[in-house]
């Protein structure tokens, strides 16, 4: 058994949840962490483009990949530790993000109950240190095992060696680099709920729980998130489009006393964080529709395919989006989702 699996001229069709058309020159199916050193003695692995494909809901493919897309099959999940008060869930790249959620939460252990129903692989959440209503993955990561490349070795990385930050981390920076195999994430079995981001206390009480555990924390989060963003099931779509802007205090003051409404948050370093969904409606794009391409109705950061449209079309209208919101508040929007085959340069919009 070779732990892997090629094959040739493959489409991504219905790999990515942009639902956009293209295909990759060869996929390998890798279903084992130590066939990876084998694999990459390929001439065109070891020298040519690589990309690790989990579920495709942080990518926009901007153009057919010319190298070999990796995916990783081996979806394992066990508790290696366990010291009464906390445990060591150790979970392999390959299982679903929020398979993983409910299997901690249906053992009676809490943390991840916030990043409910957030989609894509395990493998993927440290990419960009998934978050969501006032939770990121990095604060229960103990390690991440990672292929590292120009060694050819499964390195493990303590999360102080991960530079995480706002969807942001090492393997983020240095996507050739890196292959996330698995990961273990250390888990209480008691702790402070966390209900304080706007909506989740008032989603609670709507479902008529006045005492909340973290199974119930979970559902509300879906129910929120169930309304709040289109389904890409139903809607091509890769959640936020953008990240939301980190600027000086000052810049944030200025914008604020100019338009009272627009939300504005604590950031990193005494900066500010501020709503690029606020930014984008204020600029009049929410629900704005050119051929298939689409700002959701619901959530204005979100850009949509309602069908055909191609990766190229939802690039250029993110470019668009981003060059008025420049334009208007002198405020540069970064996308979130890695863009494959073309650079992100609004300024050529
Ligand atoms: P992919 O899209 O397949 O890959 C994303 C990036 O990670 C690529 O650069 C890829 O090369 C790299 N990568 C993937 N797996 C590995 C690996 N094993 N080793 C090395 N690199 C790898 N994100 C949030 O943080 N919070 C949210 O609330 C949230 N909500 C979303 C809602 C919707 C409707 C959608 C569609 C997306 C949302 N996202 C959110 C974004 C997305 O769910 C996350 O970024 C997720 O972690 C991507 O997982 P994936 O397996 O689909 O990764
Ligand atoms: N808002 C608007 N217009 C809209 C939508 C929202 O003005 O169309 C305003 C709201 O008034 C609200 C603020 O924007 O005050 C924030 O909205 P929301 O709570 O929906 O959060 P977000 O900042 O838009 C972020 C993440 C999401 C994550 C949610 C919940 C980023 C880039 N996005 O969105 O993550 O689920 O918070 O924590 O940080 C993703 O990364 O793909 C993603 C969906």
């Amino acid at each position: 058994m070779s732990g892997y699996q090629l094959a040739e001229d493959v489409s991504l069709a219905g790999r990515n949840t942009f639902r956009v058309p293209a295909r990759a020159a060869m996929m390998a199916d890798v279903s084992r962490a130590d066939a990876l050193a084998e694999l990459f003695e390929f001439a065109s692995l070891r020298d040519g483009p690589v990309l690790v494909l989990g579920e495709g809901s942080n990518l926009l493919f901007a153009a057919d990949f010319p190298g070999v897309a990796i995916c990783l099959t081996m979806a394992g999940v066990r508790i290696t530790q366990d010291d009464g008060d906390t445990a060591l869930v150790r979970a392999e790249a390959g299982m679903n993000w929020n398979d993983l959620v409910s299997w901690t939460l249906a053992r009676g252990l809490v943390g991840l109950e916030n990043m409910a129903l957030i989609p894509g692989t395990v493998g993927a959440s440290p990419i960009q240190n998934i978050g969501a209503y006032g939770v990121e993955v990095g604060e229960f990561i103990e390690t991440v095992e990672a292929f590292q490349r120009d060694t050819g070795q499964v390195k493990r990385l303590a999360r102080e060696d991960c530079a995480l930050g706002y969807r942001d981390s090492l393997f983020k920076r240095e996507p050739e680099r890196w292959v996330v195999t698995a990961m273990e994430l250390r888990l209480p079995r008691r702790r402070e709920l966390r209900l304080d981001y706007a909506g989740v206390k008032e989603e609670l009480a709507a479902m008529g729980v006045d005492a909340p555990r973290a199974m119930h924390v979970a559902e509300a989060i879906s129910r929120i998130r169930t309304r709040k963003l289109p389904n890409p099931a139903v809607l091509g779509n890769a959640g936020s489009f953008f990240k939301n802007p980190v600027v000086d205090a000052a810049l944030a003051d200025e914008l604020k006393a100019a338009h009272p409404t627009l939300p504005v948050f604590p950031g990193p370093d005494g900066q500010r964080k501020l709503s690029a969904a606020w930014l984008i409606e204020a600029c009049g794009w929410k629900g704005f529709r050119e051929g298939d391409a689409g700002v959701a109705q619901q959530h204005a950061l979100v850009l949509v395919n309602h069908g055909q449209a191609s990766g190229p079309q939802l690039l250029d209208l993110a470019r668009r989006v981003a060059g008025s919101v420049r334009e208007r508040f002198g405020v540069s929007l970064e996308p979130e989702p890695r863009i494959i085959g073309a650079r992100f340069d609004d300024t050529g919009a």
